[in-house]
């Protein structure tokens, strides 16, 4: 093993929403990492920062009325707060919109530039008139253009999968504003990424250390062909200025890694020394850790920006997979979706950080977080097994030997068992260095059921009546693999190992005091730290499978082809749909025009007579004419669902629908018993008792 000093990354977070469970898998793995390296004694600085630039950001400020540097700012202290509340270790935790930033911005584009690596072309973009800004592409909504699924986002189909430009979507909006978006050009500078498909080849491949998976992806990128790449956006933008030229600014991914360097830099200027200890000086080793998502940014772009200002490459890029909550992806329908916090309030982040570590390694495969499991886990390995070892071997000591360790046994059981467990402490700090969590901590519970099974099997309750400096002896090497544990099982758990080495009267133990050498000590009197977890939450498996939204009619014209329907328009507060109603014997077009309605929102898209309907407006029979049914308080967009339930993303049939078996009882409508309410108010409608929804 090299002694070269290493820099550790994680992903910066995006300073516009709260950590979640699914960004600490991230943390904790690079945490844990680092922390081993510091116990092995190599020279390790763990750098992040918060990735506060974009068009998100900017209109996340603009929405909530402040200035994006106050949003940036009151998410840095929630971020950081949440980092130490996790024990999360970073040596320097940043932000990318500081001077040190900018500063090596500016280097890398004039240093493109000057190397005839950018060049200007113009480009088509979606731009919203009423807004009078450019708009990404998740900020523009419309119906798939390869399935026609409805309410798509502008870059990608959740539907289908299917990738295109905002502008292919059909029937394209806003989702600021609702208003059909339009084309527009723009002179935009690119980076001739294409230039580096041969470096970046040989880099990928002549990299060992990079998951086969992963450098087969992005070999397959290479082959295919690289595009050169967009690195300005128009103003409105919160980010930095391209100097010389009014309203651009650099592209968020432009600056994001780069602030892996100017956290560097932020880090070392306490030594007065720069980031290019690390990033331009041979010697010295970078880690990033990321997720399989941005894996484009730090294979392609990243090295390739690197590369173009002489900078040195990555040597090794841990890419882990995706945050399962009980099986299913974390969403807020789904009721599984738990921030940071969340977590904090109900549970010790330790032992999310022992689960976690029991379920990571070097791999891209998605990581499942299951609370019944996790409760599992806590109580029968962590709290029956390794707590309850280290208290049952140190109360022993304080209460039958006066707290002190004595000599250690001398027999040739004791010896084997001895060396049979340092070889398993070289096998923990290998996986640490292979970042083999899992296996570390199955080492770890090896080692600590041995422990208990020593203790099982010397009967130290009985021992000590026949021979008591015997018992004293074996009651020693335990405590040696007490202290061990606390060792080995620092880098997962250090806030539990220290009071463990507070326990036995010690501390700043490294991996290098690994052994069994630990004699005649006085501890200090042991205490129960972990006890079982009672109960965890339990995730809402019961959803309501239709969609709902209150809408309002924003116009009505006949149907071209049937003189019974009509065809509506309607607002659905984020974006606009087509209906076709069967209305037009019953209601006169003024009566309906303004009004609130609910519609179902997930149901299929059906042609009818020619024309596409993307929802169903719902009523309720009386005698013969379908009643609308109404949400008097709400607006339009707010969710309508059955008390305590979550409505279904998935799209369903009419048969499904009308399976539901939704009716009126005294002027409401219920789902089974369950009454169906906006956050305002329940739905109303005037029909009779017993009368079935349509
Ligand atoms: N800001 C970018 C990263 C810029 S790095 C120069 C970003 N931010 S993020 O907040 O969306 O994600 C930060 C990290 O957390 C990423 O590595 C991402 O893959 C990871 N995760 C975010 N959600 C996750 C899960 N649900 N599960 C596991 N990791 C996840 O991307
Ligand atoms: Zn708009």
């Amino acid at each position: 093993m090299s002694a070269r000093k290493i820099l550790v990354t994680a992903a910066l977070p995006y300073a516009n929403g709260p950590l979640h469970l699914g960004h600490m898998v991230e943390y904790v793995l690079a945490d844990v990492f680092v922390r081993s390296l510091r116990m092995a004694g190599r020279e390790v600085v763990f750098a992040c920062a918060d990735d506060t630039h974009g068009a998100p950001i900017e209109i996340a400020a603009s929405r909530a009325g402040i200035k994006p540097e106050e949003l940036i700012a009151r998410f840095s202290d929630e971020h950081k707060k949440d980092f130490s509340d996790f024990l999360i270790s970073f040596d320097v935790f940043h932000t990318t919109h500081s001077p040190e930033n900018k500063t090596y911005a500016d280097f890398f584009y004039n240093t493109f530039k000057k190397k005839g690596l950018i060049y200007e072309r113009l480009v088509e973009q979606t731009y919203c008139e009423k807004d009078k800004r450019y708009l990404p592409d998740r900020f523009v909504r419309g119906i798939c253009p390869k399935c026609k699924a409805a309410d798509q986002y502008g870059d990608q189909c959740e539907k289908c999968n299917s990738t295109y430009k905002p502008i292919d979507l059909i029937e394209p909006a806003c989702s600021i504003c609702g208003s059909p978006p339009v084309r527009r050009t723009s002179l935009h500078d690119f980076f001739r990424l294409s230039s580096f498909s041969g470096e970046l080849k040989e880099w990928i491949m002549g990299n060992e250390r990079l998951q086969p998976e992963i450098r087969n992806f992005v070999m397959n990128w290479i082959n295919s062909g690289l595009e050169d790449w967009d690195i300005t956006r128009d103003g409105p933008y919160f980010g930095f200025q391209v100097s010389g030229k009014p309203n651009k600014y650099y592209y968020v991914w432009l600056d994001a890694p780069i602030g892996y360097i100017s956290a560097t830099e932020k880090y070392m200027q306490q030594f007065h020394k720069t980031a290019e200890e690390y990033w331009k000086q041979s010697g010295a080793q970078i880690i990033h850790f990321i997720g399989k998502d941005i894996i484009y940014f730090h294979l392609l772009f990243w090295p390739a920006m690197l590369i173009g200002v002489g900078y040195n490459l990555p040597y090794d890029i841990v890419v882990h997979g995706f945050l399962t909550v009980n099986g299913e992806k974390m969403s807020k329908s789904r009721g599984n979706f738990f921030t940071a916090r969340e977590y904090l309030n109900s549970f010790d982040p330790e032992m999310l950080r022992f689960y976690y570590a029991s379920n990571l390694s070097k791999t891209s495969s998605d990581v499942n977080l299951d609370f019944k499991d996790f409760q599992r886990k806590i109580n029968s390995e962590l709290v029956s097994n390794i707590a309850n070892f280290i208290y049952r071997t140190l109360s022993f000591v304080n209460n039958n030997f006066d707290s002190k360790l004595g000599r250690l046994p001398k027999s040739n059981e004791d010896k084997i068992l001895a060396a049979r467990m340092q070889s398993m402490f070289d096998k923990v700090m290998e996986s640490y260095r292979n970042y083999n969590l899992r296996e570390a901590v199955k080492q770890l519970l090896e080692i600590s059921s041995l422990g208990n099974k020593y203790l099982q099997d010397n009967e130290p309750w009985k021992l000590i009546r026949k021979d008591k400096s015997a018992c004293h002896e074996k009651l020693s090497l335990a405590a040696n693999m007490v202290r061990n544990l606390s060792i080995l099982l620092y880098p997962v758990m250090p806030d539990y190992c220290i009071k463990i080495q507070k326990q036995l009267a010690l501390q700043n133990l490294a991996f290098s005091d690994l052994g069994f050498n630990f004699e005649n000590h006085k501890i200090n009197k042991a205490r129960i730290i972990y006890t079982n977890i009672e109960e965890v939450p339990s995730i809402a498996a019961e959803v309501f499978p239709a969609r709902l939204k209150v809408a309002a009619i924003t116009s009505v014209d006949d149907h071209p082809n049937a003189d019974k329907l009509y065809v509506l328009k309607v607002d659905l507060g984020d974006e606009t749909r087509t209906l076709v109603a069967g209305l037009r014997a019953f209601y006169p077009k003024e009566s309906l025009a303004g009004r609130k309605v609910i519609v179902v929102t997930n149901l299929k898209p059906a042609k009818l007579r020619g024309v596409e309907s993307q929802g169903m407006l719902l009523t309720a029979d009386k005698q013969g004419k379908p009643m609308l049914l109404a949400a008097p308080k709400s607006s339009p967009g707010d969710g309508v669902a059955a008390e305590g339930m979550d409505s279904s993303e998935r799209q369903i049939g009419l048969d499904a629908f009308h399976a539901l078996g939704l009716s009126v009882e005294g002027k409401r409508v219920y789902y089974k018993d369950k009454i169906l309410s906006t956050k305002h108010g329940s739905i109303v409608v005037d029909a009779d008792d017993g009368a079935g929804i349509k």
